[in-house]
């Protein structure tokens, strides 16, 4: 701990912004993997269904989330997925192995229920490509499938599965994961770039001006990170718009402190594929900038360590809709959660696409039981506040802090911080986390020129037991508080951010 007086302050003014926020960076994802999609999004039997099999409950959670985006169908997933088997009449649908998942697929839900799903809920699908088992012909047939609008034998085939109108699918990734080993389909980095390439380039045959996404690593800690992308790029950049970046974090070993300071990686991993990315622009002579598709990111604990929604453990292989990666996220979690987006939204210049992996039940901010309620994880509330009140221009936000010492980062700032201006009504939306486990950080925010006089709001996510979840029997034992002596005077904002806290204030 440094000698510094423990408080924390920061400037904001108009004339120093980073970027317009994309809206897609409020983005989540769907995958076939355990209970996301059957018993999470879709359940014919349930209460609440519509005529579709969608779950009411669950389209309603979904709205209020906020979420733009939505990736699908994977994931690994993707990797051994044949499209053909999730169109048409759902009889004569096979079912066939999962082999990422070691789970059975049914296929009673493919592209026609996604899409429907995703003008249910006001989103814009992104669809991710299987580059694993399969390649060029199928990308481009699924292309045609879906956004051909008739005349051939597979717009036609749409048109007969009952879906008249394309679907307009303009954001595709170009496969999933391929860096890594456990991918079906595994690929070297120029493999995999020169797959690429050439989907892209048949893509864009059919249609010019669809926005690509090609594989970057699954981790920073990747032994391939940076070379992936500079070969990747080097074989594709003029072809694809983004490149992915994949991103989880959880508690280990007790070191809260560390976990806390988890967006430190976020941003040196943003920063670092930016580098990798200009470089080869630059090596390429080009002015094109590739930007970021922060495709998915969350707190996953990948060790199995964390409670899980119904206690209990996975099912057995081949299993449908098994209960798999349920997580039952606490107020830790939550908080640092909140922290991953400050990172996203600080880095709103480059990373236009984000992820949210996943949307229900499997690592997601919405769960859900077969046949009975739908609620809001702790991760669910700092999510639907960053995507209602983190829309319009990015200020540049440079905290003076306190730091304390992390094992896995070092120094690290106490707060972290960023603010969103709406540039329509001039309301600012500061959002901050106080990352010390025990003490007030009391905050100052001189506001230059932005002509903002009233607190509307500080609201808090924080709780006396940081270990504290929602669950079935208790699903809002942790809400948003108000936060208390938050005050704006003479152009200063003075707020105190509680010990472990998310914190959103609403200055109009
Ligand atoms: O989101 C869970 C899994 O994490 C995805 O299927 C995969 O892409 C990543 O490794």
């Amino acid at each position: 701990m440094s000698d510094a007086p423990h408080s924390a302050r920061f400037t904001l003014d108009p004339d120093f912004t980073i970027s317009p926020v994309d809206p897609r960076l409020f983005g989540s994802f769907v995958e076939h993997l355990g209970r996301c999609v059957y018993t999470g999004i879709h359940e014919p039997g349930h209460p609440t269904a519509d005529a579709e099999g969608l779950r009411g409950d669950v389209l309603d959670l979904v709205r209020e989330l906020g979420v733009t985006a939505l990736r699908y169908p994977g994931g690994n997933f993707v990797s051994g997925y044949r499209w053909e088997d999730g169109v048409g009449p759902k009889e004569e649908r096979p079912r066939r192995l999962d082999l990422a998942w070691r789970s059975t697929e049914t296929n009673q839900f493919g592209l026609s229920e996604f899409i429907d799903f995703v003008r249910k809920v006001g989103g814009e699908p992104m669809m991710a490509l299987n580059l694993g088992t399969r390649g060029v012909a199928e990308a481009i047939e699924l292309q045609e499938y879906a956004n051909h609008p008739g005349g051939t034998e597979l717009s036609e085939r749409r048109v007969a599965h009952g879906d008249k109108d394309p679907f307009g699918i303009r954001l595709w990734c170009l496969g999933n994961e391929l860096d890594g080993p456990w991918q079906t389909g595994h690929k070297t980095a120029d493999e995999y770039g020169r797959l690429a390439a050439e989907t892209a380039r048949a893509m864009r045959q059919i249609e010019p001006d669809l926005e690509l996404v090609a594989c970057g690593s699954s981790a920073q800690k990747m032994e391939t990170f940076a070379a992936w992308e500079a070969t990747v790029l080097s074989h594709c950049y003029d072809l694809v718009d983004h490149v992915s970046l994949h991103a989880y974090y959880y508690e280990q070993n007790g070191d809260r402190d560390s976990f806390l300071a988890s967006a430190v990686d976020t941003e040196s991993f943003i920063e670092n594929v930016v580098a990798t990315a200009d470089h080869i622009g630059a090596r390429l002579k080009s002015d094109k900038r590739i930007n970021l598709s922060f495709d998915e990111w969350n707190v996953w604990y990948q060790d199995g360590s964390a409670p899980t929604l119904s206690g209990e453990g996975r099912g057995e292989d081949w299993a449908e809709a098994p209960r798999l990666l349920e997580d039952n996220y606490s107020v830790t979690d939550a908080v640092v959660f909140g922290s991953l987006l400050i990172a996203l939204l600080r880095h709103a210049d480059r990373v236009k696409v984000a992820c949210l992996a996943q949307l229900v039940n499997v690592i997601a901010p919405i769960a859900t039981e077969p046949g009975g309620a739908a609620w809001r994880q702790t991760t669910f509330h700092p999510f639907a506040q960053a995507s209602r009140y983190g829309r319009g221009t990015v200020l540049d936000v440079r905290p003076a802090s306190p730091r304390h010492t992390t094992e896995r980062y070092g120094e690290v700032d106490l707060l972290h911080a960023t603010a969103v201006r709406d540039e329509e009504t001039g309301a600012v939306t500061i959002f901050a986390v106080n990352r010390d486990l025990t003490r007030v950080l009391p905050l100052d925010v001189t506001l230059h020129g932005l002509g903002l006089s009233e607190v509307v709001e500080h609201s808090v996510l924080a709780d006396a037991d940081p270990d504290a979840r929602n669950t079935a029997a208790d699903p809002d034992r942790v809400t948003p508080h108000e936060g208390a002596g938050t005050a704006l005077a003479d152009g200063l904002l003075t707020a105190r951010l509680e010990p472990l806290s998310w914190n959103v204030i609403r200055l109009a």
